[in-house]
């Protein structure tokens, strides 16, 4: 015997980004804003200024990738019983991508799942992680391993919570912003190729540009069954020097932007680029001082990282490698020995 569940409904998690100041708005309903204490101290005041709530809450993690963990989402949700958190309340996420992605993956537990809001305040957030609902939290196997698709009701990026951030924060934002260029949106690399993003003007532009590139990619593959992959531009070879260096010597965004200069050389080795579009690509992410260049001590040790990636499989090694500038390819065909000649090319062995 059998009992048939008919669960096929079609979802509407459509939501909007609005790029500009924070709106004023009133909640009819308990919110608790999450951050931390270094984002609190800097522009919490500024958003207690526009958002008022039927009751608010503030709930502040500590500060860190290394708090991304199950003891800071426990602490969320400790505060959300405690404070009688219903299904009708909210969460609204206001820090970088750390604070976002565990604000998301607590909204999507908590009592089954209630509603958030991102208030990105980091560039990297404002680009990239505070869009398309991928939520999580790191556990002792690896980064983001734990987590759920939740999409937020809306993000609201207001470009002047940049104005505090370190140098170096911005240069990681910076990367993730030319990863979506290189592989969808040639118009808008060539656009920053000439742009001063110091300039907050221009800035605003691109993060819009970002964004609408972002956001494409997330319509047609919320879930990252295909296309949406190809986001992971950077990230293979990212990850390892991440891994290699302990978290410690680079960040995300820095790790990244060697990692795209290694997958341009694969692609130019593979025909896919010209060294000319991989100069071009290299010179971006030197304008903004990003680093480009890493010595690899053990090409096989490097390359073994690769099966720690989420995207690989026991036997495969996914790839995203670009396509001249705006196209881009998923691949597991690359050849070992292909990979290794590039490896070799930032290292001594
Ligand atoms: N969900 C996704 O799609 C996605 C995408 C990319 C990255 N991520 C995640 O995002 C995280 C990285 O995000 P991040 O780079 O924003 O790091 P982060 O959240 O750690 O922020 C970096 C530092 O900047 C501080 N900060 C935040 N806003 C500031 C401001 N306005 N002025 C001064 N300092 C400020 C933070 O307190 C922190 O010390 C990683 O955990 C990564 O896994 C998620």
């Amino acid at each position: 015997m059998q009992v048939h569940i008919p669960l096929k409904k079609v979802i509407d998690n459509s939501y909007s980004i609005t790029i500009d100041t924070i709106p004023t708005t009133h909640f009819d309903t308990k919110v608790a804003i999450v951050t931390n204490p270094k984002v609190a101290g800097l522009h919490l005041g500024y958003l207690l200024s526009k958002i008022t709530a039927k009751e608010l809450y503030i709930i502040t993690v500590p500060d860190g990738e290394e708090y991304k963990n199950q003891v800071s989402i426990d602490l969320i949700l400790e505060s959300l019983f405690n404070h009688r958190f219903n299904r009708k309340s909210m969460l609204i996420a206001f820090g970088g991508g750390v604070i976002g992605d565990m604000v998301g993956y607590a909204s999507s537990i908590y009592q089954r799942e209630i509603d958030f809001i991102q208030i990105p305040t980091t560039l990297l957030s404002q680009v990239d992680a505070s869009v398309g609902g991928k939520t999580g939290m790191n556990n002792s196997y690896g980064k983001n391993l734990v987590g759920a698709f939740h999409q937020p009701k809306a993000v609201y990026i207001d470009p002047s919570f940049l104005r505090t951030l370190a140098s170096r924060e911005f240069g990681a934002g910076i990367a993730e912003i030319v990863k979506m260029a290189v592989t969808f949106n040639k118009d808008f690399f060539a656009f920053l190729e000439t742009a001063d993003l110091k300039n907050p003007e221009i800035l605003q532009d691109a993060i819009k540009k970002a964004v609408q590139t972002k956001a494409d990619v997330v319509a047609q593959d919320e879930k990252e069954h295909g296309i949406r992959a190809a986001l992971n531009y950077g990230h293979t070879f990212g990850h390892v020097i991440e891994n290699e260096t302990k978290y410690k010597r680079y960040l995300h965004g820095e790790a990244v932007s060697i990692g795209m200069v290694m997958a341009n050389n694969t692609s130019v080795k593979m025909g896919l680029m010209s060294q000319d579009e991989a100069h071009r690509v290299k010179n971006l992410l030197e304008k903004y001082e990003l680093p480009t260049s890493y010595n690899i001590s053990n090409t096989s040790d490097f390359y073994e990282t690769f099966y720690l990636d989420k995207k690989s499989s026991d036997t495969s090694i996914t790839f995203i490698l670009p396509v001249g500038i705006g196209d881009v390819k998923i691949t597991d065909e690359c050849e070992e020995s292909l990979i290794i000649e590039v490896l070799k090319e930032f290292g001594s062995n």
